[in-house]
């Protein structure tokens, strides 16, 4: 029965009193209803699913996407269920729908915020035109252990990049207006410092000082949310023995209170029961108490709130408002996305998926995602033209499946190009481009495939070869102890270069892998991640030099497991590790002296620095910095204090770098990190082409929470840098004269 309630409300006023007004027509029961996420039957609906709907006892679905289901669904919702309430339709459209883009990891490396509110949005009208209203997606926590197999998902190490990056992806998702057919509510998760779990063990616990909470794990977040995202979903981990699904810190304090956010909290999947698991509770009752109480909103795939809520609130365990509450949070994002007003999915009113629009932006976000990390001699661009035999060797250089990654629930390998058909398509007809696999998979120990693979190597001119992890090696719960390369992968390697014909690598993986071992065999090397359907002619493009690589590290690449964690913004300890305290373990005198050996902070069987830093990243030119200067060497910070430097091309070809500002504060009062990402443009210079680009710094940015959690911005001198990565060399000082905290 259609409620009347047809009409969008247009202010905030306007719309907390449609909520007020549908919470006042609703029993408790239908309340709890909406608070209930349950799976589709994929692809029908089945009997029990209409009652539920029919009844009024769930209020969204997730994982249906046949979009004539989805319609049914709503027609029940809406035409048959007593209030008429819209059904919530959600699912994990992380990196594209059909078209699959990089991984949220690759496509942090292009560090082009536009770039990835264009993949969001060609990734929320795909699924939209399915019935999809609702992603959970951006995935925002940070990530500093290459083991977490969900490290893919993340937008890497850094608090400002995954902020700004995850803010564009929700932009993409929900656009300029949430009542667009095209647009779909986006999901912030997990919340939070789900990416601090113990040895990179999916779901493992996490202690994490607040002042390291609030620095390093919780500004994402809050940018997703003053930039309008519409849910955040909890995690599933134990911080600091509250788990995220029952910490009223979390969800009350800090993300209600404090931050003012006034969309709604979706459980993980049945994370609300989880927490007598963990052994917050006895049993589901109390979960659900532990949880509705500490503000979450809505339990996916559980029976907690469904089983319990209800009698709670009636023996008065949980006041009647804080149902109210819940539900008022879940109404007022269906009223948002205008539901009310069009429950319904006509795919006609929406591009057909995989369309050569999608395809292209897929294949830039590809394109600007790969990472140069190496390359000696010059031996990158190939040249297409050149007579001879280019050979390519590998699983990952032809598998339409592998190259698109983890997550990727609805993507269509069929729509994907795989590096050979691309390097076949553009190389010249004097070039030859043979094909052998020499292993069968990444992660196998059969060498039979080496012989035929070092055969075609020894008789071509250059070698690519396609290596690194299958899809189904990150994800969620796909954690590994080593992050080396699987299999027999190194030995190839080994074979190969032993030709002597030159090498360049090209990996293909869900993590940074730890390839120490291998990367003084290879004068190139290129981390592509897993690049989705268009992975194939962004990097025949990269390797024929159409285009510069211009990605750069989102996080740090390890030497070897055993550095984990390793990352750029860590603390300087109060005995760092210096070329001359150093000393490797293969050089240390028999029988030295206790003394003799380090007294600082470093591995004695593995050098102190990672392979390679967060933000860097090659090109096919050069980029040199100069004349960093702050707009004040002094400054009161109640305004704004702009650093800039000159960067200018010193190749011969046009390309793009990414200019990177960092500071430290080097004495306050807590331990600061050696270096912060501040701000980061992403500039594109012809050659010999200058410019200067400057970076507006205010109090906020050199705000960090200190001892009692509280943010303060301290008086004192801050070293500043810019440049191409985390390495940059080109310093300037300043002092802040004023101390505020708010
Ligand atoms: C999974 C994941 C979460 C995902 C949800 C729905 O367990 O932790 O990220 O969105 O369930 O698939």
């Amino acid at each position: 029965m259609a409620t009347g309630l047809s009409r969008m409300p247009v202010t905030p006023a306007a719309l907390e009193e449609r909520v007020a007004e549908l919470l006042a027509r609703m029993t408790l029961e239908e309340k709890v209803g909406q608070l209930a996420l349950l799976q589709g039957s994929g692809g029908h609906v089945d009997g029990h699913l209409r009652d539920l709907v029919r009844e009024g006892r769930i209020g969204s679905v997730l994982n249906e996407v046949h979009v004539e289901t989805v319609n049914e669904l709503q027609r029940i919702a809406v035409e048959e269920s007593r209030l008429g309430i819209p059904l919530l339709v959600g699912r994990d459209v992380i990196h594209g729908f059909k078209t699959i883009f990089p991984i949220p990891l690759g496509q942090a490396a292009s560090w082009n915020p536009a770039l990835i509110t264009r993949g969001a949005r060609i990734a929320a009208l795909e699924a939209a035109a399915a019935g999809v209203n609702w992603t959970f997606a951006p995935m925002i926590d940070i990530a500093r252990d290459p083991r977490w197999g969900r490290v893919a998902e993340s937008l890497g190490e850094d608090p400002c990049l995954t902020a700004r990056l995850g803010a564009a992806m929700v932009a993409g998702f929900q656009g300029e207006d949430l009542t667009d057919s095209g647009s779909i509510a986006a999901c912030a998760k997990h919340f939070a410092g789900y990416g601090a779990c113990e040895s990179g063990r999916d779901y493992n616990t996490t202690s994490i000082p607040e002042h390291e909470l609030r620095n390093v794990h919780l500004p994402p977040f809050r940018a997703a949310v003053d930039a309008g995202v519409a849910s955040i979903m909890t995690s599933f981990s134990d911080l600091n023995g509250v788990p995220a699904t029952g910490n009223a810190m979390l969800l009350q304090e800090i993300l209600r209170e404090e931050w003012g956010f006034d969309g709604f909290v979706v459980s993980d999947w049945d994370s609300v029961r989880q927490l007598a698991v963990h052994g917050l509770t006895p049993d589901d009752r109390e979960s659900a108490f532990e949880a509705a109480m500490a503000g979450c909103d809505m339990e996916m795939a559980g029976s907690a709130y469904a089983g319990h809520l209800a009698s709670l609130v009636e023996d008065g365990r949980i006041p009647a408002a804080r149902v109210d509450a819940l539900a008022g949070n879940v109404l007022r994002t269906k009223l948002r996305l205008g539901l009310f007003e069009q429950p319904y999915t006509d795919p006609a009113m929406l591009p057909a998926s995989g369309n050569p629009e999608h395809l292209q932006a897929a294949r830039d976000a590809a394109r600007e995602s790969v990472v140069l990390l190496k390359n000696e001699h010059g031996l990158l661009p190939l040249d297409p033209g050149r007579r001879g035999t280019l050979a390519v060797i590998g699983p990952l250089a032809d598998d339409p499946y592998e190259q698109l990654g983890t997550w990727i629930f609805d993507g269509d390998a069929s729509l994907s190009q795989t590096v050979l058909q691309a390097l076949r398509e553009s190389a010249g007809a004097a070039l030859s481009v043979e094909f052998a696999r020499g292993i069968p998979s990444t992660r196998s120990r059969d060498t039979s495939g080496f012989a035929e693979a070092v055969a075609l190597a020894e008789r071509s001119d250059a070698v690519v070869l396609f290596l690194g992890e299958e899809a189904i090696l990150s994800g969620e719960a796909h954690c590994r102890a080593d992050v080396g390369l699987p299999g027999a992968q190194e030995a190839l390697i080994e074979a190969v270069a032993a030709t002597g014909t030159p090498v360049v690598l090209v990996i293909m993986a869900g993590r940074p892998l730890a390839l120490e071992r291998i990367v003084d065999r290879v004068p190139a090397l290129l981390y592509a991640w897993h690049p989705g359907s268009m992975g194939g002619p962004a990097i025949a493009d990269l390797l024929f030099g159409v285009e510069a690589p211009s990605g750069k590290l989102p996080i740090t690449l390890p030497r070897v497991t055993g550095q984990i964690p390793i990352y750029y913004a860590h603390k300087h300890t109060g005995k760092p590790p210096t070329r001359e305290s150093f000393i490797h373990i293969d050089d240390i005198e028999p029988r030295a002296p206790q003394l003799s050996v380090g007294n600082t902070s470093f591995h004695l069987d593995v050098d102190y620095t990672p392979l390679f830093p967060f933000g860097h990243g090659l090109s096919y030119t050069t980029f040199t910095y100069s004349d960093i200067q702050p707009s004040s060497p002094v400054t009161a910070m109640d305004g704004t204090l702009v650093i800039s430097a000159e960067v200018r091309n010193t190749g011969d070809r046009e390309a793009e770098e990414v200019v990177q500002l960092y500071l430290r504060d080097p004495a306050a009062s807590v331990t600061r990190p050696v270096r912060e990402l501040k701000g980061f443009e992403k500039v594109r210079l012809a050659p010999g082409e200058r410019r200067r680009v400057g970076f507006s710094l205010t109090a906020a940015d050199l705000a960090f929470h200190g001892r009692t959690g509280r943010l303060v911005t301290e008086p004192g001198q801050f070293h500043a840098w810019i440049g191409g990565s985390s390495e940059a060399e080109l310093r300037i000082d300043f002092v802040l004269t004023d101390a505020h905290s708010s």
